[in-house]
Parts: C-alpha cells; sequence; structure tokens
C-alpha cells in the first residue's frame, strides 16, 4: 500500500451543497448504521442522532435553526444533528466518543458517494428546545451531507506536515 484508504484521501468537506440532489431513507439508514458501529469508552454509545431529509417534516423543523454562517447548509440532501449525553462518566470522554461516530458517519457518506460537512455554528438553544434536548444531552454539532454544488472543488484544503504530527521524543 502507498497511500491511505481513497475514502480518506477524498474525503473533504463541501461549503455548498447541490440542491437538486436527494439522499434515500436507505442510504440515510446507512449512515445511521455507520455512526451504530463506531467504537465508544466502556461501549457507552452516548449519541444520538436528528436525521433531517430534504422534504420531510423534521428537516424543515431542523433548518429553522441553521442560521447565519451556516445557511450554506440549507441545500444539503441530509441535515444531522450530533447529540451527546455528557457527564456521566469519570473519563468525560462522550464528546470524543460521538466525534467517533460523526466520523464513521462522514466516511459512510464518502462510500455513498456524497460528502459531508461537520459544522457547530448553529442556533443550539433553539433546536434543543423545538425536540426537548435537555441535560445530559446536548446538541453539540450538526453534519450537512449530499453532492457538492456545482462547480465546487476542494480548495485551500492545509495540513500541518507530517513531521509535526510526531511528538518529539528525543
Ligand atoms: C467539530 C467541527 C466543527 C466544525 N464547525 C464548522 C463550522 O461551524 N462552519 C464551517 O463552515 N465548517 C466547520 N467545520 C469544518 C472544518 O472547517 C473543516 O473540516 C476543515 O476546514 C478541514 O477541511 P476538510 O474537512 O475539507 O479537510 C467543522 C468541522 C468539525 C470537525
Amino acid at each position: 500500500m502507498t497511500d491511505i484508504t481513497p475514502l480518506l484521501r477524498n474525503r473533504w468537506s463541501p461549503r455548498g451543497y447541490d440542491p437538486d440532489h436527494t439522499l434515500s431513507s436507505q442510504e440515510a439508514d446507512l449512515l445511521l448504521e455507520a455512526a451504530r458501529w463506531a467504537p465508544s469508552a466502556m461501549n457507552l454509545q452516548p449519541w444520538r442522532f436528528i436525521m433531517g431529509l430534504r422534504g420531510d417534516p423534521v428537516r424543515a423543523r431542523v433548518d429553522r435553526f441553521v442560521v447565519g454562517h451556516s445557511d450554506w447548509a440549507l441545500d444539503a440532501s441530509a441535515l444531522v444533528v450530533n447529540i451527546c449525553r455528557s457527564g456521566e462518566d469519570h473519563l468525560e470522554v462522550a464528546h470524543y466518543d460521538l466525534g467517533n461516530a460523526v466520523a464513521d458517519m462522514c466516511l459512510q457518506a464518502e462510500a455513498l458517494g456524497v460528502h459531508a460537512r461537520q459544522f457547530i455554528s448553529f442556533d443550539h438553544r433553539g433546536l434543543s428546545q423545538e425536540f426537548g434536548i435537555t441535560a445530559p444531552w446536548t446538541a453539540f454539532t450538526m453534519t450537512a451531507i449530499g453532492r457538492p454544488a456545482a462547480g465546487l472543488e476542494p480548495a485551500g484544503r492545509q495540513r500541518a506536515d507530517l513531521s509535526e504530527l510526531v511528538w518529539p521524543t528525543d
């Protein structure tokens, strides 16, 4: 093997989506299934998701809280609310666990031929009220999933050099 898996190499987070593309409920179920099998500390699985497919009544309720800097996400085929249960385990790794599950869902999206962008900028309070999300649960992030808008290409994606990734041990 000379490169990382293509799912990882080709992954990117579009900031614009094709408003005519749709995801089927079967594809949505596969996204949730990918998250379901994510690892978590003590196998607590401290996550829940609201899956909003364009056209569904649930999606219309989610859209109301995608505001300001995140309005690009409204064109996505799916908007997923990523919900975390925290404060109950002494390791305090629930958010880390949720990130694992969301990452796996995003890679499953790549496998389905679409892309995903996570975002944290939305009306957390309003959305939580709308869906009755209260402690110990938190609506932490959202993910926009779909086909990139026409003409949109990965741009400006930069990473620290591989040599910077490795903690110096000498
Ligand atoms: C936890 C998390 C929160 C993010 N929040 C936002 C956000 O609020 N708005 C946004 O446009 N992008 C957001 N992003 C997307 C990142 O900016 C993006 O992943 C990063 O620039 C790397 O680009 P790439 O995913 O295409 O490699 C978020 C990503 C993660 C993982």
